[in-house]
């Protein structure tokens, strides 16, 4: 009798446990926030932070109803006692004063977390302020990141909208085990600096299934990233997806174990690029593969620069130090709007190896485009056009 009672409040203690699991819900709008786009939601949000990061041992869900919300910049930070889910069912909405933000260069920063599910959510920037103020050659005070992600673990993305970032919309930075899924960006093709999704220092960071359409890289790769995979990026307009600018500075970290692949590019300045200054660096490039490619309509299709020096400041008649080996271009096809389709000026002091080119179909107006090779070898096999000059 005593073991069956003992048995009988296990299980009621179990079935409590279970429909609690995943219910500690912290919703915005029970600190204050309010959908009106006028009330400044940022200390209600902090709260709301605050609560599930540190209060909670079990795992918790922070709950933003439909509605626009006026926040400010805001920090996330970690670490926390459990898991967190983040879901978003409404807008986040920067100032209109671009100014508003401060020094930081983020709007939103999450940063020192693990475990961390951010679902849903629409960001506005409110970008077209502050792009119109550096068109005009004025010094701009101000200008921030929409969301990023510092020193964060395990932890994934998904559904998430970004338009109009004043500068680049979604940032990885020094993470560990991050899924990006079905994240879609929006900024006009002339909106300056608004790369889509920027990742650097990071390891294990896959990319799948995101539109993108914006005024720079769709996604860049900068110094430190390992055993990133992106798959089912549709791209355009945009500046392609690049891994640089390396070389930067000379101790550099860098960039290995990139795949892209099952990837669509429309109307954008690059396709496949890599990109480092011409300038002294210990970094390099290496081990990257792209495969089922398609190009429609993309200024350089294919494309290695090692000659990047803007406005000749800093670099000129320099050489890239940046060692870049083993890269795979696999069953790449389509259309280039020049008649470059395809270019390697690669570094004279320290050229490029083990580029690989299999299948490569371009066409330029229905004609055969040209290729340009500098400082490289590598190995062909498959149909190659335009004429491979490896
Ligand atoms: C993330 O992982 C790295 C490497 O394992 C570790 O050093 C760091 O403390 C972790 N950070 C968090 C917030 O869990
Ligand atoms: C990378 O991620 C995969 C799956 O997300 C995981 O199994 C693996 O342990 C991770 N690698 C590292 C080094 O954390
Ligand atoms: C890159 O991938 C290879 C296998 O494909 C693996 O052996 C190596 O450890 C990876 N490099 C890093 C820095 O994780």
């Amino acid at each position: 009798m005593g073991n069956n009672l003992l048995i009988i409040i296990s299980l009621i203690l179990l079935l409590f446990h279970q429909t609690n699991a995943g219910l500690v819900t912290f919703n915005v709008i029970k600190f204050g926030a309010k959908g009106d786009e006028k009330t400044d939601s940022t200390k209600a949000f902090m709260d709301a932070w605050k609560s599930a990061c540190d209060e909670s041992v079990e795992a918790t869900r922070i709950f933003v109803p439909k509605g626009r919300y006026l926040l400010k910049e805001i920090d996330f930070r970690g670490p926390c006692l459990s898991s967190i889910i983040f879901k978003i069912d409404g807008t986040l909405v920067a100032p209109d004063d671009y100014t508003v933000h401060g020094d930081s260069g983020n709007w939103i920063l999450f940063a020192q977390v693990s475990k961390l599910s951010v679902v849903g959510g629409r960001l506005d920037g409110k970008g077209g302020g502050f792009w119109e103020c550096r068109d005009s050659g004025k010094d701009c005070h101000g200008g921030a990141r929409s969301i990023t992600f510092r020193s964060v673990n395990d932890t994934s993305i998904s559904g998430l909208l970004s338009v109009n970032s004043q500068l680049m919309h979604l940032v990885i930075n020094g993470c560990n085990n991050v899924k990006i899924r079905g994240v879609q960006i929006i900024a006009p093709d002339l909106s300056p600096n608004t790369d889509g999704i920027h990742v650097e220092g990071s390891n294990n960071v896959t990319i799948t299934t995101c539109s993108i359409k914006t005024g720079d890289d769709c996604i860049s790769i900068g110094p430190g990233t390992k055993n990133l995979w992106m798959d089912r990026i549709h791209c355009g307009p945009g500046h392609g997806i690049s891994i640089g600018s390396l070389a930067k500075e000379f101790e550099e970290e860098g960039v290995e174990n990139v795949t892209l692949i099952n990837s669509l590019f429309t109307g954008s300045n690059n396709g496949l690029r890599i990109k480092s200054w011409a300038r002294p660096s210990k970094g390099f490039v290496r081990n990257i593969n792209y495969r089922n490619i398609v190009m429609r309509n993309v200024e350089n299709p294919i494309l290695i620069d090692q000659y990047y020096c803007p406005d000749n400041i800093g670099c000129p008649k320099q050489s890239s130090g940046v060692k870049i080996s083993d890269v795979t271009y696999q069953n790449v096809q389509g259309t280039s709007a020049t008649k470059t389709a395809m270019e390697f000026d690669c570094s004279p002091s320290t050229p490029c190896t083990g580029i690989k080119l299999q299948d490569i179909k371009l066409t330029y107006l229905n004609k055969q485009p040209q290729s340009i090779c500098h400082n490289v070898r590598g190995t062909t096999s498959g149909v190659i056009t335009p004429v491979n000059c490896l």
